[in-house]
C-alpha cells in the first residue's frame, strides 16, 4: 500500500467516524456536550484537510482526466454544504428542519462522490506510477 492509498483510508475511516459521532450528537439531544460536539467537528475538520491535501498532491502533478475533476469538485461542494448546514444547525435560532435534512442527507452523498474520487485518483496515481517505472 503507497502513501497515498494510507492517506486516503485514513480519511475515509475519519469520515466514517465522523458520521458515527454526529448520529450519537443528535441522539444525546440538545444541549450538545462539548467533548462529543468538539469531536464530530475536529474529526470533520480533519476528514476535510486530509483529503484536500491528498487530492491536492496529485493534482500538482497535473494531467487529471476532466472526470476525476468533476467528481473531486462535487465532493468538495458536498462538504461544504455539510460544513455550512452543521455551523446551522449548531445554533439553536438558525437550526431548521431543512439544514438538519441535508446534513443527514449529505454524507451519504459525500461518502459516494468520495469513494469514487479515491477510486478515479488512485487509478492516476497507479498509472502514473507504471509510467514512472517503465
Ligand atoms: C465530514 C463532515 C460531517 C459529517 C459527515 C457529519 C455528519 C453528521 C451526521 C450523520 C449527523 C447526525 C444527523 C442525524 O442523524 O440526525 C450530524 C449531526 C450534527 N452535526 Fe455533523 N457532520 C459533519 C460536519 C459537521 C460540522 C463541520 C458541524 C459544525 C460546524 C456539524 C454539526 C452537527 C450538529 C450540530 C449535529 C446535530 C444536529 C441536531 O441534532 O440537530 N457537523 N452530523
Amino acid at each position: 500500500m503507497n502513501t497515498l492509498t494510507a492517506r486516503f483510508m485514513v480519511s475515509g475511516l475519519l469520515f466514517v467516524f465522523s458520521i458515527v459521532t454526529g448520529i450519537w450528537l443528535r441522539n444525546s439531544g440538545r444541549p450538545f456536550g462539548d467533548i462529543l460536539f468538539t469531536t464530530h467537528k475536529l474529526s470533520a475538520v480533519a476528514t476535510v484537510i486530509l483529503i484536500g491535501w491528498s487530492t491536492y498532491r496529485i493534482y500538482k502533478l497535473g494531467d487529471l482526466p476532466e472526470t476525476s475533476i468533476l467528481v473531486v469538485a462535487i465532493t468538495g461542494a458536498l462538504f461544504l454544504v455539510l460544513a455550512v448546514t452543521g455551523a446551522l444547525l449548531t445554533f439553536d435560532k438558525l437550526a431548521s428542519q431543512v439544514a438538519l435534512r441535508i446534513h443527514q442527507i449529505a454524507p451519504a452523498l459525500a461518502l459516494t462522490s468520495m469513494g469514487v474520487s479515491i477510486y478515479l485518483l488512485s487509478v492516476v496515481d497507479v498509472a502514473r506510477q507504471i509510467g514512472a517505472a517503465k
